[in-house]
């Protein structure tokens, strides 16, 4: 097994504020609902700065028509159902839908995908949009959460797409995917417990992290070894120029290791 910390995009960046946190709050809460929900009066629907740019809609190509539908369903109705905090509004397209679409670069384009508590579908309505080949498994504990997700996937007809309730854990021995991605889920430890049995041998781990993320790699050193997870990366991926970029931690299953 070996390590290697890459800043390709240059400093690596926090990949969002409150909201969009891609570092996990306690016994994974979802962080961008916890910090607000309920304390901030909405007031009229802000705008959301990047909505019509058309770099957006270029960056996307044929995913945009699904991913600007799925921004207007978190638009009406995310703050509502307790999915985003008011603050999220605004900022959907940089923050959390682009910083989900910058994962795509680093997955397989073909196979299957669980994506590990979702929430409100980030990333795996938007990876699930951008990678029609992959078969997405969003796998979520939650049942308003899992009811969400099961009406966004309808109403968006994402047919590559299912919706499994129930912790990560619960599916070892049952999934065995060729990628798992999670964002704001866990700490990098606890996750590689959760998400390396989930994966074929030479199957990859991508998850969205922060500042930390070097730092999450370290701690989890020793866990990543005894599960059999190999290569691992630091890497910054960029979406539309000028962005904040999204630190991943990609982690390769070795070809040798089953669970
Ligand atoms: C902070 S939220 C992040 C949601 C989404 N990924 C995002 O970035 O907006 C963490 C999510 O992980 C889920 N979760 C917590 N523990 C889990 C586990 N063991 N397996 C799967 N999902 C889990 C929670 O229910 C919650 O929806």
């Amino acid at each position: 097994m070996w390590f290697h910390v890459e800043r390709a995009g240059g400093a690596a960046a926090e990949v969002s504020g409150g909201g969009g946190s891609a570092s996990a709050g306690r016994d994974g809460e979802d962080v961008a609902a916890a910090g607000s929900v309920g304390r901030e009066a909405p007031t009229e629907a802000p705008v959301d700065r990047l909505a019509g740019d058309p770099r957006v809609e270029s960056y996307l190509g044929p995913a945009f028509p699904v991913v600007s539908a799925f921004h207007t369903m978190l638009t009406e109705e995310g703050v509502l159902r307790g999915l985003i905090g008011p603050r999220e509004v605004a900022r959907l397209w940089e923050r959390h839908l682009l910083n989900s679409a910058a994962v795509a670069q680093h997955l397989p384009g073909t196979g299957q995908l669980v994506d590990v508590g979702s929430g409100a579908g980030l990333p795996g309505v938007v990876l699930a949009a951008m990678l029609p080949d992959v078969e997405v498994v969003l796998v979520e504990p939650m049942e308003r959460r899992v009811d969400w997700l099961s009406e966004v996937v309808a109403r968006l007809r994402l047919d590559n797409v299912v919706v499994r309730r129930g912790r990560a854990e619960e599916f070892h021995g049952a999934v065995e995917a060729e990628a798992v991605t999670a964002r704001a889920v866990a700490p990098l430890d606890r996750l590689a417990r959760w998400t390396l049995p989930l994966l074929v041998p030479g199957g990859v781990l991508v998850a969205l992290k922060g500042r930390q993320a070097a730092d999450e790699v370290e701690a989890a050193r020793h866990v990543l070894r005894k599960l059999g997870g190999g290569a691992t990366q630091v890497l910054e991926a960029g979406t539309v120029e000028g962005l904040e970029t999204t630190t991943v931690v990609r982690v390769v299953k070795d070809a040798a290791r089953r669970r």
